[in-house]
């Protein structure tokens, strides 16, 4: 059993239909990634997953279980976390009072939050030279750190993780895969949302290709790499 089997799900805003049946699965311990152009429904499909935009019709298991018409705060509790994209911390909180909000839900356990925070600033140094700091004031990279950070703080089984190379520096880019691996070797289970498809594809096992709301491709993203379809609409080769 996979540990997440989205399937056939339709999600809508109002009258528009962003997903129109995506079926998708993500196997532990897997890197996957979703690509696709602007509105494709990348966001939506993740946003469908972490209980924001529930979809209509379609299932949705975790572990297992049925998520699709549960709360948010009941799918962070199961095991899934996502990083938005467009990053939405905290602005006028410090890096420190942003992750203890990533650990809202299991806030009595001191000991483990102090081993999370330690583990999130081994992961991003920066983050630890800049504790107090105000969030709003950090460059969109550090923002981009903090909102991984965060959601590492809840404890996922799965993350989500929503394009996080969008409005950085390309350095920064390169530490933050960097750290999306580093996060996987130590046996996260990663689901990752990127129009930057160089990127994601070179960090994910398996691969899901999104066009206006369905799924166009799938396969070993190696095997995308060298397809010339996904080569001239995404790899800008
Ligand atoms: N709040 C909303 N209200 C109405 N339509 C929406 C809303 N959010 C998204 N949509 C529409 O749903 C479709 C899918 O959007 P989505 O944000 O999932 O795309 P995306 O693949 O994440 O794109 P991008 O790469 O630009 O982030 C688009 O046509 C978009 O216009
Ligand atoms: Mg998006």
């Amino acid at each position: 059993m996979a540990m997440l089997e989205v399937t056939d799900i339709r999600t809508f805003y109002g009258n528009i239909e962003a997903l129109k049946g995506v079926s998708l699965t993500v196997e532990e311990g897997e890197i996957v990634t979703l690509i696709g152009s602007n509105g494709a429904g990348k966001s939506t499909t993740l946003r469908s997953i972490s209980g924001l935009n529930s979809p209509r019709s379609g299932s949705i298991r975790f572990l297992g279980r049925e998520v699709a018409r549960m709360a948010p705060q009941e799918i962070v509790s199961l095991g899934v976390s996502q990083s938005p994209e467009g990053r939405h911390c905290f602005p006028r909180m410090s890096v420190r009072e942003n992750l203890d909000l990533g650990a809202y839900l299991r806030s009595s356990d001191k000991a483990g939050i102090a081993e999370d925070m330690d583990r999130v600033f081994d992961l991003f140094p920066r983050l630890k030279e800049r504790e107090r700091q105000k969030a709003g004031t950090m460059s969109g990279g550090e923002q981009q750190m903090l909102a991984i950070g965060r959601a590492l703080m809840a404890r996922p089984r799965l993350l989500l993780l929503d394009e996080p190379s969008m409005g950085i520096a390309p350095i920064l880019v390169d530490r933050i895969y960097e750290t999306i691996a580093e996060i996987n070797r130590q046996g996260m289970t990663i689901l990752l949302v990127e129009q930057n498809a160089n990127y994601a594809l070179g960090v994910s096992k398996r691969a899901y290709v999104l066009e206006t709301g369905q799924v166009a491709l799938s396969d070993q993203s190696a095997a995308l790499r060298e397809n010339p379809d996904v080569q001239k609409a995404y790899l800008g080769t």
